[in-house]
């Protein structure tokens, strides 16, 4: 599986060169072995004292509020983290987070994360939808428009994979096609390399809200 990622990441980069001379810079956050061992040793306990700030709209184990807030239970830490740092210094834009995450810092921030990842994922929700195009594009992706199979990132059970790349199994279809639909348009751009925009500008938006519900739906 990982030589399958990086044939598809050096596939996307090709594909990006490009664009990248003039490219923004999508996040502060630069993947290193101290900054990820710096997460990984992120204090759960006092993490899940600060999370109680976190519960009113995140709900009080981490499993999200429908309309209102995503699930961060079962999260990959470091993406967590990734994203309070983005929302900290407004390379991801949300205002409600902007203000929650400009209050934490680089500890709390990874404590947070820490907790949240140690919490059961959100459990999959039942479609009946006919979901078998966003199957389809999970599982194969698509070689005229050169979309890698989701699953070659993001687990072959939407579990999330090292360093950035988020969990998506059993989380709000409505959240998921809110921010597919952000990177689609470029609202949201603190994708390093593009990776995610490059894919969901090729979307459409039936097929965004299929891959949404599907994986919600995902077990
Ligand atoms: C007032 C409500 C509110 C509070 C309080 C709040 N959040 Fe959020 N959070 C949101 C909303 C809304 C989003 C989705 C924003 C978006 O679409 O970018 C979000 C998104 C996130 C995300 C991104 C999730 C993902 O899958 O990308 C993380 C991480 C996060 N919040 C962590 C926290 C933490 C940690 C706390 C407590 C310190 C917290 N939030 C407090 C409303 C809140
Ligand atoms: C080349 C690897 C790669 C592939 C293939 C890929 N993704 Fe992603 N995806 C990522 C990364 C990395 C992020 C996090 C980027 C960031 O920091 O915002 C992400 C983020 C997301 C998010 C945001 C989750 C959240 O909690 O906010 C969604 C939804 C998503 N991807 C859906 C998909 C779907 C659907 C597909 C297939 C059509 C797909 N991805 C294919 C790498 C990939």
């Amino acid at each position: 599986m990982g030589i399958l990622v990086m044939k598809y990441t050096l596939l996307l980069l090709a594909l990006l060169t490009p664009l990248s001379i003039h490219a923004e810079v999508a996040s502060d956050i630069a993947w290193t072995p101290e900054l990820l061992k710096f997460v990984k040793n992120g204090n759960a306990n006092n993490g899940k004292k600060l999370a109680e700030t976190c519960a009113s709209c995140h709900g009080d184990q981490g499993q999200g509020t429908p309309s209102l807030a995503p699930a961060l239970a079962g999260q990959v830490a470091s993406y967590t983290y990734k994203q309070l740092m983005d929302y900290a210094s407004d390379q991801r834009s949300d205002a409600m987070m902007a203000v929650e995450a400009k209050k934490l810092s680089e500890q709390a921030a990874a404590d947070l994360a820490v907790w949240f990842s140690t919490l059961p994922p959100p459990k999959a929700s039942k479609s009946n939808a006919k979901l078998t195009r966003a199957a389809k594009m999970v599982a194969d992706g698509d070689g005229k428009r050169i979309l890698p199979p989701c699953f070659v990132c993001h687990g072959a059970k939407g579990q999330g994979e090292k360093m950035d790349i988020p969990a998506l199994a059993g989380q709000q279809a409505d959240y998921l096609a809110k921010t597919l639909l952000a990177y689609k348009n470029g609202e949201r751009h603190n994708d390093i390399y593009s990776r995610m925009r490059l894919i969901a500008g090729q979307l459409s938006e039936a097929e965004i809200k299929e891959l949404a519900e599907y994986y919600q739906a995902y077990q």
